[in-house]
């Protein structure tokens, strides 16, 4: 056994310093209930999305599931209220993996949600990468599931175009990234909603556990708060805005008010969403004295279209 967990130690120490990631199994693992059904009938699939990706990827599996014969609620987790968790026979939750992790939002939601005791719970997370700890934040969502007694069926992460604003976006990540998701990315979501499936029909689980690379170590660091240090303003433009409450909606913490022109920097997670889904222009955004531009219009300077999957042609969930 000693030999075991030194191999294991050992391991992770040379794949940290050559940062390959290498996966940890989870110390828990038998404490899982049993599944309480075998065969779902009502099912959950609940996203946090700040500009409509992770949400894209929600809806397909909605599509998928409906498409089998099941009842799909398919929910914006901003609007839906946690006390009806317990009524699903599964929970499939996708979120944006931001700086290098789960929202902070996200996992302080998903901490105070009612037991869930038995039911299969599947995680994803759409990203922008190329790295960015995304296996990991799919971990730490279904280890706040399994926290409130959800058992663990599916995990995956799907990569996309980064909608993190910055003031010039076409740096060669951001480039890299322009053209998913693809038709491929699409197999995969079809694929994880498949296996999630298969999966509860035969009563298995997954295991939760973690990778160790050097990059996953910038988790650590305070991003936000650096971020927000180089964020040197943050206000709403009164002569542009439309006062459509958009951003009031959008923003998790209610820091920006449109109405008197300001943001609470202390409350300001820096996700990004006011000036990402404002439709007026009217929040303004400088990172160290340079004004930042939404993903809307990086989309539109660059002239890229999202592909959408064909279910959506057909499929009626919103
Ligand atoms: C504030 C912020 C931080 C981000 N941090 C990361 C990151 O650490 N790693 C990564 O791969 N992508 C990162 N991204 C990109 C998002 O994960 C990606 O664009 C995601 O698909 C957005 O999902 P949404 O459209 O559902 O909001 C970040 C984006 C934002 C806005
Ligand atoms: S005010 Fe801050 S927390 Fe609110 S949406 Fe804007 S960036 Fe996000
Ligand atoms: S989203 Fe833009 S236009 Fe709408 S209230 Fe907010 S700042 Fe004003």
């Amino acid at each position: 056994m000693d030999t075991r967990r030194y191999f294991i130690k050992k391991i992770a120490i040379v794949a940290a310093a050559l940062c390959l990631p290498v996966s940890l199994p989870c110390e828990n693992l038998a404490a899982y209930p049993d599944l309480k059904t075998h065969n779902p009938k009502r099912v959950l699939v609940l996203w946090y999305s700040q500009t409509g990706q992770t949400r894209r990827y929600a809806k397909l599996i909605g599509c998928i599931l409906e498409g089998k014969g099941l009842t799909v609620d398919a929910r914006d987790m901003q609007e839906f209220d946690k006390k009806l968790l317990p009524n699903y026979d599964l929970i499939v939750f996708g979120t944006p993996v931001f700086y290098y992790d789960t929202p902070s939002n996200v996992s302080e939601w998903l901490k105070t949600i009612p037991s869930i005791e038995g039911t299969p719970v599947a995680a994803f997370v759409s990203f922008g990468g190329p790295e960015g700890n995304q296996y990991n934040s799919s971990s730490h969502i279904l280890k706040l599931l399994a926290g409130r007694g959800g058992v663990p069926v599916g995990r995956d992460t799907f990569r996309n175009v980064a909608s993190y604003p910055t003031p010039k976006w076409n740096n060669p990540k951001q480039i890299s990234g322009q053209h998913l998701p693809d038709a491929g990315t699409y197999d995969q979501v079809r694929r994880f909603t498949a296996e999630v499936m298969t999966r509860i029909t035969r009563g298995e689980t997954i295991s939760v556990g973690y990778e160790v690379a050097l990059r996953e170590g910038l988790s650590l660091l305070p991003l936000v708060w650096m971020n927000k240090k180089a964020i040197s303003k943050h206000t709403v433009d009164a002569k542009k805005c439309i006062g459509c409450q958009t951003c009031v909606r959008k923003c998790p913490t209610k820091a920006i008010n449109p109405s008197k022109q300001t943001v609470d920097r202390d409350k300001c997670l820096a996700c990004f969403g006011c000036l990402n889904n404002c439709p007026a222009d009217a929040v303004v955004m400088e990172y160290r004295g340079e004004r930042l531009y939404g993903f809307p219009e990086y989309l539109k300077r660059n002239k890229i279209t999202i592909m959408e999957p064909p279910e959506f042609k057909t499929c009626e969930l919103s």
